[in-house]
């Protein structure tokens, strides 16, 4: 059976100081942005929700086993630091259209829910992630520890995003494995 469709994103004003959900997940999009009056409720030291936190170290500990080592370039990103980096991708790519395409601008980037993660080795960026044992690991691993990949190959009209191989986001395993 198809997904059902999503119900309609209805929030106004101080609504939208709280995240869209979609059957209890927290949702931030471009079509689904929330205000920057959005904290999470508790952040580890990793940046992250609790569970997020805890599932994330268990995955690079299991990675570890398989001589893997997964580090996090980047978690929990306020609305003011989103802005930053919004900002320096609008110096950085030749139009506004350009710089959304990679990077979400304030109020619109998962990041501010403290559940996404940029995974990285350490040294490499970038889409060559994917053909590496950390990228091939992630794919097939991630969603063991409840992350799913968030903005996949050839899915840009969907996600809005291109290719991101490095980030991740953490659903729970109930839902992952679905
Ligand atoms: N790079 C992702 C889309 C973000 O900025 O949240
Ligand atoms: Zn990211």
């Amino acid at each position: 059976m198809p997904p059902a469709a999503p119900k309609a994103d209805n929030r106004r004003g101080r609504d939208l100081d709280q995240p869209f959900t979609v059957q209890g997940i927290m949702v931030v999009s471009k079509k689904h942005p929330v205000t920057k009056a959005f904290t999470p409720k508790r952040l580890t030291s990793q940046g992250l929700t609790p569970e997020a936190g805890q599932a994330a170290s268990e995955l690079i500990a299991a990675a570890r086993k398989d001589g893997i080592t997964i580090k996090i370039r980047s978690a929990y990103r306020s609305y003011a630091t989103q802005k930053e980096v919004y900002e320096r991708a609008l110096r950085t790519y030749p139009s506004e259209a350009q710089a959304k395409r990679f990077n979400a601008a304030p109020g619109e980037s998962e990041h501010q829910l403290g559940t996404s993660i940029d995974f990285w080795d350490g040294k490499l960026r970038g889409q060559g992630i994917a053909k590496t044992a950390l990228g091939k690991w992630l794919w097939k691993h991630a969603r063991e520890y409840g992350y799913i990949l968030r903005y996949p190959d050839g899915r840009e009209e969907i996600t809005g995003y291109t290719f991101e191989p490095w980030h991740y986001r953490y659903i729970g395993i109930e839902d992952s494995m679905k």
